[in-house]
C-alpha cells in the first residue's frame, strides 16, 4: 500500500446520506482495498456535535485505509486538497414538495461551495447529491472561477438504479440482465427514464417485455416519482440508496467504463450531440475515457415520445435557472 492517500470531501457530513456513505468510503468501497483514504468532513456550525459524533465512530471501524480526517465548518479549509468531493450538504424535501422547491435555501449554499472548490481544490472532481442537484451543480460550476466546468456533475445514478430494477422486475430476470439505461434531463419528476434504448439480455427492452404502454406510461412516472414515493413511505427522503448510488456515480467519473457500457450522469449540455438547449446540467448517456473524460453516447434516436419528454424536461431545467439568475 505505498500508493499516495486520496483525498475525499463529503459535505453534510453528518446527515443521513453521509452515515450510509462514509464507511464505505473509509472501507475502500470507492477506490479499492489498496488505496489509503482521507476523509474531508463538511458541516455547518449547528451539526458540529453530531459530526464529532460520526468521526468517533470512524476511528471505532480501525478501518486500516483511513489515513486521516478533517473536519469543519469552512468549505475554503475543509476542501482544500481534496480529490473527489461529493455534495451531499442540503436540505432535503418534505412530503408534498418537489426538490425546486427548495432551490432558494440550497442554491446559495453551491454557489458558496463552488467559489471555494475554486480556490482551493479545482483539480477536483465534484459530484452534486443535494437537490435539485442540476441546477445546484450549475450554481457551483459558475461559481468556482476559472475552474473547468467539466469537472462538475450531478447525480442521476439513483434514478437509473430504479429503473434497472424496474425493468429487472418486470420482465422477470437477473438484474445483471439489464443495460443501457439512460435517465435524460433534470433530476426531478420530469426526469425521462428510457426504455427505448434500454436492453434486457442485449434485446430492445420494449421487444422483451412487450407492452409500450406499461414502458411509456407506467414505467416513466413510477421512476419520475419513486423518490416521493419513498418520501412518503419513510417520512425521510431515500438515504442509503442515495450513498450507494452516489459511490457508484463517483465510481463511473474514475475508472473508464466498460466497453459497451454506458451510464447517466448530468453534465454541462454545451458539448451535447443532442438538440439540448446551452448551459443546463443535463442527464445524458456517457461513457468515461479516464479520470473525468466524459463522452456523452451519440446516435441514439429520440421518437416522437421521448422528443415530447425531453423537451418537457428541458424546459423545466430553463426554468431553474431563470429562478437563480442572480446566483450565477
Ligand atoms: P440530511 O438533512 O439528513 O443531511 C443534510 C446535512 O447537510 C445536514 O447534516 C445539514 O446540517 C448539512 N448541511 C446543510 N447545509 C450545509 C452546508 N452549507 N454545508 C455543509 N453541510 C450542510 O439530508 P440527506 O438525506 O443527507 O440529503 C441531503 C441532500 O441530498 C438533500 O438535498 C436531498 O434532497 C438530496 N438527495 C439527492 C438525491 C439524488 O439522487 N440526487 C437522492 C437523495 C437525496
Ligand atoms: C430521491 O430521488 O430519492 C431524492 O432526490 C430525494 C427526493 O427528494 O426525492
Amino acid at each position: 500500500m505505498s500508493q499516495k492517500i486520496k483525498r475525499i470531501g463529503v459535505t453534510g457530513a453528518a446527515g443521513q446520506i453521509a452515515y450510509s456513505l462514509l464507511f464505505r468510503l473509509a472501507g475502500g468501497d470507492l477506490l479499492g482495498l489498496d488505496q489509503p483514504v482521507a476523509l474531508h468532513l463538511l458541516e455547518v456550525p449547528e451539526a458540529e456535535g453530531s459530526l464529532k459524533g460520526t468521526v468517533m465512530e470512524l476511528e471505532d471501524c480501525a478501518f486500516p485505509l483511513l489515513a486521516d480526517v478533517k473536519m469543519g465548518t469552512d468549505p475554503g479549509v475543509v476542501f482544500r486538497d481534496v480529490d473527489y468531493l461529493f455534495l451531499v450538504g442540503a436540505k432535503p424535501r418534505g412530503p408534498g414538495m418537489e426538490r425546486k422547491d427548495l432551490l432558494g435555501e440550497n442554491g446559495k449554499i453551491f454557489a458558496a461551495q463552488g467559489a471555494a472548490i475554486g480556490r482551493v481544490c479545482p483539480q477536483a472532481l465534484v459530484l452534486v447529491v443535494g437537490n435539485p442537484c442540476n441546477t445546484n451543480c450549475l450554481i457551483a460550476q459558475k461559481a468556482a472561477k476559472g475552474m473547468d466546468p467539466y469537472r462538475f456533475f450531478a447525480m442521476t445514478r439513483l434514478d437509473q438504479n430504479r429503473a434497472v430494477s424496474m425493468l429487472a422486475h418486470k420482465a422477470g430476470v437477473p438484474l445483471r440482465d439489464i443495460s443501457h439505461v439512460t435517465i435524460w434531463g433534470n433530476h426531478s419528476s420530469t426526469q425521462v427514464p428510457d426504455a427505448l434504448h434500454a436492453k434486457i439480455a442485449k434485446k430492445p427492452a420494449i421487444e422483451v417485455i412487450g407492452d409500450r404502454k406499461w414502458c411509456e406510461e407506467t414505467f416513466m412516472t413510477d421512476i419520475q416519482k419513486r423518490g416521493a414515493t419513498v418520501i412518503a413511505a419513510r417520512g425521510k427522503s431515500s438515504a442509503a440508496s442515495a450513498a450507494h448510488a452516489a459511490l457508484q456515480a463517483m465510481q463511473s467519473l474514475i475508472f473508464p467504463t466498460p466497453k459497451g457500457e454506458w451510464f447517466s450522469m448530468a453534465l454541462l449540455s454545451d458539448k451535447s450531440p443532442y438538440p439540448v438547449g446551452k448551459g443546463l446540467v443535463f442527464s445524458f448517456p456517457c461513457t468515461n475515457k479516464g479520470e473525468g473524460k466524459l463522452e456523452i453516447v451519440p446516435g441514439l434516436e429520440w421518437d416522437a415520445h421521448l422528443k415530447a419528454k425531453i423537451a418537457m424536461t428541458e424546459r423545466e431545467l430553463m426554468e431553474e435557472k431563470e429562478l437563480i439568475k442572480d446566483l450565477l
